[in-house]
């Protein structure tokens, strides 16, 4: 049976994430406080696109018409996506409101003297594909508004989380980690901002080293040992002690910026697995203010058992940390929800507040439509 005959009620949010490990794609429900998931869809990506797409990371030659044909080939991608989620599920195109499309980064660059985010997957081609109205490009007016376009999912957490018997941590572990905290006072400013890399440079060492994409359950990396004198240098890279806001991507945490490491490569990869925990770790200390404090881990770096088991290890009792699973939001798609959840935001007129993440002078509606329907 499928809901056609039901007027539109429901957004879709479709995602790749630095890691490019698949496009997230999934059917959200906002019709009860708490959001829930009617379908969800991983979109592979070929091997080639995802090469293809990292090259761009960093300037090289042809870059412009490697750019205009990627832009094209991420909308089919992500057309595609919305095609088969819907085949998946029991929707049909007259079941959606909206796609919130994020695009996929090719470039972060917030400082400096003309700072610009680059996100490509045409919307055009989207709306085509899907039939669907799509709602895409939301980091641009942050920039505009004179704010680093990252993070978006602050505004979004505190929706989901935000409680007023505790302070709450949510830490989103993707190809980079970023955390929001959440006051239990409503009328205290949230934070938010990027930590630095979850998981993008154990992924780039995990494919040069066994040509896979991933440490499946962090294996490889709890077969070797930390290099405490790789750790101790990497920890002081400047990035890490910068005041908020701040926010940046693999294209400053990439394999050069680890530098030569003689060491056996598993050595490397339980390093790289200890830096993240360690600058997680960090944060959430820094930014505890209470005994209440709880933290909640998403993103696929939930996944990865040890570096959890790490995480808790290093923040001991004194904090409970759990992931979105046990309350509520299935930690893999909360940013698929975060873009179903902006594509609503958009279509409702609602502006956001990002100055205290950001660092955005105003308040705005973030996003343009792109017609699928007509
Ligand atoms: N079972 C797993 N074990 C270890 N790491 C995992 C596992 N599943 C996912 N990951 C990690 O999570 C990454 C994907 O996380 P995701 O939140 O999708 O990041 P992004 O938003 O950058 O796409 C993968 O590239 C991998 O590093
Ligand atoms: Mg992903």
């Amino acid at each position: 049976m499928t809901r056609s005959h039901l007027p539109p009620s429901y957004y879709i949010g479709l995602l790749s994430g630095t890691s490019m490990d698949a496009i997230d794609a999934a059917i959200i429900d906002f019709s009860s406080h708490l959001p829930s998931m009617i379908s969800a869809h991983s979109h592979p990506i070929p091997n080639e696109l995802a090469h293809k797409t990292r090259v761009l990371y960093r300037s090289g030659k042809n870059e412009i018409e490697q750019l205009g044909q990627l832009d094209i080939e991420w909308g089919k991608l992500f057309g595609q996506a919305v095609i088969t989620l819907l085949e998946k599920s029991n929707c049909t195109r007259d079941n959606i409101i909206a796609i919130g499309s994020h695009g996929q980064t090719i470039r972060h660059h917030p400082h400096g003297k003309t700072p610009f985010t680059l996100q490509i997957g045409d919307p055009n081609t989207i709306a085509m594909l899907s039939g669907i109205n799509t709602v895409a490009d939301f980091r641009r007016m942050d920039i505009a508004c004179g704010g680093q376009g990252a993070p978006l999912a602050p505004a979004f957490h505190r929706h989901l989380f935000q409680h007023k018997n505790h302070d709450t941590l949510v830490i989103n572990i993707g190809g980079i980690s970023n955390i929001t905290y959440l006051p239990s006072n409503p009328r205290l400013p949230l934070i938010g901002y990027d930590i630095g890399p979850g998981n993008t440079l154990m992924d780039a060492w995990c494919r040069r080293h066994l040509n896979r994409p991933y440490d499946e359950n962090g294996t490889w990396a709890m077969q070797g040992a930390v290099n405490l004198e790789l750790l101790s240098q990497l920890l002081k890279d400047p990035y890490f002690s910068q005041v908020p806001p701040k926010s940046t991507g693999p294209e400053y945490f990439h394999l050069d910026w680890l530098g030569s490491d003689d060491s056996a490569p598993q050595n490397t990869q339980r390093t790289l697995l200890e830096l993240t925990a360690q600058t997680i770790c960090q944060d959430v200390v820094r930014l505890t203010k209470t005994n209440h404090t709880r933290v909640l881990i998403c993103g696929g770096g939930a996944r990865n058992h040890p570096l959890l088991h790490r995480l808790k290890t290093i923040l001991g009792a004194c904090f409970s940390v759990e992931t979105t699973d046990q309350h509520g939001i299935a930690s893999d798609w909360l940013e698929a929800m975060l873009f179903a959840w902006l594509a609503k935001m958009r279509t409702e007129g609602n502006a956001l507040d990002l100055s205290h993440i950001t660092g955005s002078t105003q308040k705005k509606v973030l996003g343009g439509v792109f017609l699928g329907s007509i």
